[in-house]
């Protein structure tokens, strides 16, 4: 199937690492020209490197997402290079345990902001090139925001909140026929997933037990996997679906507890 994403500007917040990168690699695949917006300075310029060894153009804007300012800076930026924005992907976020009992105001606060306000952020300063464009919006999500996780309240509102602005966006955006869907994460392996496995006391034994229970083939979600999915929900072959949470998982979420 032709994805039709040749030459398309997909902006992918966090796209240095992890999921975010997962994605880059499979927009490069099919021609795209993904921009990764984050903060990380070293991760960047190797994930550049890394992409545009495979071929394709790639850009980039730094930005710290939890500040207003560089959202705003970022997209002037790659306006500025590219002239146009076909896509967004809203990915980067970090599961930081603020929980009920210890958090405070402003770890909860700040929580949202790094979680949840540049989603919007990034897709308010997007939207006038993505109305000339017909652009598309894919939101990342979690698994927490509808199983819960326990300790982690910001994070899991957060991703409630992700879940949530995808069907106001499309409904909002149904005018311009602009497209926003968001795709589910639970378990992927990643810089992050490897930080939060470290916290518990046998790392290695919390994994076994954690991809036991996975229903589908008892293992992780790969970013490739991810980077799928996300590229159809940005591509035209996904021209009549919007408003979607498509849960990415294993069937991690949803299937039978008894497996
Ligand atoms: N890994 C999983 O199993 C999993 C599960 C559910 C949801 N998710 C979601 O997927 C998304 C990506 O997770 P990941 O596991 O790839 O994370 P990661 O830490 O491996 O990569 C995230 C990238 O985003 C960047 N980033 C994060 N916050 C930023 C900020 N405020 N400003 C600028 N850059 C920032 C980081 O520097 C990093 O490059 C997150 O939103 C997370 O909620 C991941």
């Amino acid at each position: 199937m032709d994805l039709e994403l040749e030459g398309k500007v997909i902006v992918v917040t966090g796209g240095s690492k992890g999921i975010g990168y997962g994605i880059c690699e499979r927009l490069i695949q099919e021609g795209a020209i993904p921009i990764i917006v984050g903060r990380n300075k070293e991760s960047i310029p190797k994930a550049v490197v890394e992409l545009k060894k495979r071929g394709g153009r790639v850009g980039y804007a730094y930005a710290e997402l939890s500040d207003d300012k560089h959202c705003k800076l970022a997209v002037e930026k790659i306006l500025q290079d590219f002239g146009t924005i076909d896509g967004l992907v809203n990915n980067a976020g970090i599961n930081d345990s603020v929980s009920l009992a210890e958090g405070n105001f402003e770890k909860f606060t700040r929580s949202i902001h790094r979680n949840l306000t540049h989603y919007f952020m990034m897709a308010h300063y997007c939207l006038p090139a993505l109305k000339k464009s017909k652009g598309a919006i894919v939101n990342i999500g979690s698994k927490t925001s509808v199983t819960g996780q326990g300790g982690t309240s910001g994070y899991a509102a957060a991703n409630g909140g992700r879940n949530a602005l995808t069907r106001e966006w499309a409904v909002e955006l149904l005018p311009f026929s602009i497209r926003v869907n968001a795709v589910i994460v639970a378990e992927c392996y990643t810089p992050l997933y490897e930080k939060w496995i470290q916290t518990f006391p046998n790392p290695e034994e919390k994994l076994r037990q954690i991809q036991e229970k996975i229903p589908l083939e008892k293992r992780m979600t790969t970013a490739a996997e991810i980077g799928s999915t996300v590229a159809f929900l940005l591509s035209n072959q996904s021209s009549h679906t919007t408003g979607q949470l498509v849960f990415v998982d294993g069937g991690y979420t949803h299937l039978d507890r008894s497996l």
